[in-house]
């Protein structure tokens, strides 16, 4: 199936980085928010990367003018009506996926294919809110968007096989390397990545570690760029603290529980970077 043009809803931290991928990849992009005041913030988002990489002489001014050209923001649902492929990026609730869905799949064309960001939600659910859940599969990508190479592609149980390929053959336009994952919990990412960060917290909580020397030794002694910290505080603790959540509901499997730390500092609403705290303070 011949992709032209893309549809992102949410334009929040994963949902603009999408978007900027698939406006800089050639697809014309429309991207929705919930009111104007999130959608500016959002494209203010992408226009300001975009900037960034003009100055660093990533991409030209005439590359980003094209860019911007191929890209729209919205505030109605109607706006995808003549999207290919649509990406899903609003926050990890299973109802509003599946209101979202339920919208997307009244509004667009019987040829689109929907997709949804999660990073832990159950696919077929949101899948069976639509009367196409054959169109219907996860493309996980990770933050930030632009930078990193991986897309987790997700099928479900009922998945057509075009899907999947029509999905694998977009996902390396936009230049991801492909992993296939199952409908499960987590994925492959999460599934190994949200006990080790709550495990990390368990350790800070327990004052086994200060979160610098954990974030040291982790960075230092097995080279990842950041540590879990630090990588908690760029995902957004509140999202770290909906996957574990979702996850803990499904597997029932304690080392998905949320530790009591994480979940305080999500009610203070320190978020992480988003807010100009989180473990670390960014202001
Ligand atoms: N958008 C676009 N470009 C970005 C960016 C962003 N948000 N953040 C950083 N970059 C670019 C910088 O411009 C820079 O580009 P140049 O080399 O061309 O100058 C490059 O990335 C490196 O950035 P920095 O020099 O500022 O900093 P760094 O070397 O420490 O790299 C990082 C920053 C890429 C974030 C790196 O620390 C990293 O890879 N961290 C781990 C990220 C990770 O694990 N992500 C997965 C999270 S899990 C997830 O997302 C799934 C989920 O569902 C929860």
């Amino acid at each position: 199936m011949e992709i032209k043009k893309v549809g992102v809803v949410g334009c929040g931290l994963m949902g603009a980085g999408i978007t900027k991928v698939c406006a800089q990849s050639g697809y014309q992009t429309v991207v929705s928010e919930i009111n104007q005041q999130l959608l500016d913030k959002g494209l203010g988002v992408v226009k300001s990367s975009l900037a960034k990489g003009v100055e660093k002489g990533k991409l030209t001014e005439t590359d980003m003018q094209a860019t911007l050209d191929r890209l729209k923001g919205t505030l109605s649902v109607d706006d995808f009506k003549d999207c290919d492929f649509i990406i899903e990026a609003v926050i990890e609730n299973m109802e509003l996926k599946k209101k979202v869905f339920a919208d997307l799949d009244r509004v667009c064309p019987k040829h689109t294919i929907l997709s949804t960001n999660t990073s832990c939600l159950s696919i077929i659910d949101i899948a069976m809110a639509t009367k196409r859940p054959d169109k219907v599969l996860g493309m996980h990508f990770f933050n930030p968007v632009p930078i990193m190479r991986l897309l987790e592609i997700v099928k479900t149980v009922v998945t057509s096989e075009e899907t999947l390929n029509s999905a694998k053959a977009f996902g390396q336009t936009l230049g991801k390397t492909i992993v296939i994952a199952q409908d499960a919990p987590g994925f492959i990412v999460s599934r190994l990545l949200i006990p080790y960060m709550l495990d990390s917290i368990r350790m800070l909580e327990t004052g086994y570690a200060t979160k610098e020397d954990i974030d040291q030794a982790v960075k230092l002694g097995l080279n990842f760029p950041m540590g879990p910290f630090e990588l908690g505080d760029l995902v957004g603790l509140d999202t770290t603290y909906f996957i574990a959540c979702a996850m803990y509901d499904e597997l029932k499997d304690p080392r998905f529980a949320p530790p009591i730390l994480l979940k305080k500092m999500v009610t203070a609403g320190y978020l992480g970077r988003k807010t100009g705290k989180g473990f670390y303070d960014y202001k």
